[in-house]
């Protein structure tokens, strides 16, 4: 990883964990005109680069200091959409992408997550921008304070890259998690007006396009979904929200409303719970709502090791939830994980990997990676002191399976998240 890398990571995540951000970074100047210009100044220069590049004047070497090495065919063309791969294949081929990439190979809209905590998610939005209709940025908390309701995050807000996204397709919408207790939150409508005016103030204050509202799994372990009444007044919230960002009038805008796209977790068993979100619950909050982030990932635990989402249970969500196979489909971004897991068998146990973790694991173990027909996904076992572990992460061939699938049923994407993944991945779009 270039220091660049490093020095930004740390100006934008100074805590040592993600859920505990702390003080506020400066951020005093970030909105000034001379910072936007050198913003753009880079960008023109690229452009200058870029046009050079294809007459021939320049050598071979990336456009952009940022940039992964590029080459003429896309990850199809190239013969890495497969069953059969090795692990030299991927170690070649890992940090190369097309060079044209403006050309998108998924037709329907896609939401891509970025976490201050894996910064190379801010440099690939930019880089693919073109292939990214959404882009959220993980940067809020509406946290109870006493019987006080604050939203945290601000110090998370970067002028100039929301504005270079914003100067292309991409819609910049950051994701708010509900922390509030229910109790301060749900049952008080000065309470659920202050949440609402909270959001929606950030929203005119910052220029975002929208925002992506994560409460439901909160809401859960709160016991708000067991009592009919408490769920009913936090549907209802999530409806006023949604209303209320889409009758907000901007001033300097061509878009007439706010975007609103709520998260909701994938059923994980035949037949709904109450804690599930299931297909009345779709309906209730259609009209209020442009998406639903379906969060079609984590399916697998240390407790019991295997596929980050197998293909059958994303069909199984997605059956579940739209009953009515044309109804709703257009609204879903299906979630897509550009994350994996090393599982350690023996002892149990194990963690979440990244792109880079994957690559350093191959380098060691030169493992052979086989292909999982049940969940259509790769995976592979390596030793280590002893324990034996079975590592899962996204390959070209499991991505594009997921894409196939989310084509045929006409949803969108949602992918957690851009700054996990491997730079290849982004060519699969
Ligand atoms: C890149 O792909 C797009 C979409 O397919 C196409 O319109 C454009 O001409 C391509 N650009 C280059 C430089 O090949």
């Amino acid at each position: 990883m270039p220091p660049r890398r490093r020095d930004r990571r740390n100006r934008r995540d100074p805590s040592p964990t993600p859920s505990h951000p702390s003080g506020p970074r400066d951020s005093s100047s970030s909105s000034s005109p001379r910072l936007r210009v050198a913003f753009i100044a880079p960008l023109l220069l690229l452009l200058i680069l870029a046009t050079l590049h294809f007459t021939g004047h320049l050598s071979r070497s990336p456009p952009h200091p940022e940039a992964p090495q590029t080459t003429p065919l896309s990850i199809y063309e190239r013969g890495l959409v497969k069953l059969e791969i090795s692990s030299r294949e991927i170690l070649a081929e890992h940090g190369r992408v097309s060079e044209n990439r403006s050309r998108r190979h998924f037709p329907n809209p896609v939401l891509a997550y970025v976490t201050p905590w894996n910064s190379k998610g801010y440099d690939m939005a930019k880089l693919f921008s073109t292939k990214l209709t959404h882009v959220s940025p993980v940067w809020y908390d509406l946290k109870s304070d006493g019987d006080k309701l604050v939203l945290e995050g601000q110090h998370n807000y970067d002028a100039g890259w929301v504005s270079e996204l914003q100067g292309g397709v991409s819609l910049v919408v950051p994701r708010v998690v509900l922390e509030a207790f229910p109790g301060v939150l749900l049952l008080k409508k000065k309470s659920r007006n202050k949440a609402i005016d909270l959001i929606v103030s950030e929203c005119r204050d910052k220029g975002y396009d929208g925002v992506v509202l994560e409460s439901w799994s909160r809401w859960a372990a709160y016991g708000v979904l067991d009592d009919p009444e408490l769920r009913h007044l936090a549907l209802q919230f999530v409806k006023k929200l949604g209303d209320t960002l889409h009758s907000t009038r901007l001033k300097s805008s061509t878009r007439n409303h706010l975007e609103f796209i709520y998260v909701i977790p994938a059923p994980r068993m035949q037949g709904l719970n109450k804690q599930d979100f299931g297909p009345e619950d779709l309906v209730q909050l259609a009209d209020s709502v442009d998406g639903f982030s379906l969060m079609t990932y984590d399916f697998s635990g240390p407790q019991n090791p295997g596929p980050s989402a197998p293909l059958k249970w994303i069909r199984q969500s997605l059956t579940t939830l739209l009953p009515a196979k044309d109804s709703a489909s257009h609204m879903i971004f299906l979630g897509i994980n550009f994350y994996g897991n090393d599982f350690v068998l023996s002892k149990g146990g194990g963690s979440a990997i990244t792109g880079r973790d994957f690559i350093h694991l191959l380098e060691k173990y030169k493992p052979s990676l086989q292909w999982d027909e049940k969940s259509s996904e790769h995976f592979f076992i390596y030793s280590d002191e002893g324990a034996r572990h079975a590592v899962f992460y996204p390959t070209a061939m499991s991505l594009s399976v997921r894409l196939d699938e989310a084509r045929e049923w006409g949803t969108g994407l949602s992918i957690w998240e851009i700054g996990q993944g491997l730079d290849y991945f982004f060519d699969i779009l």
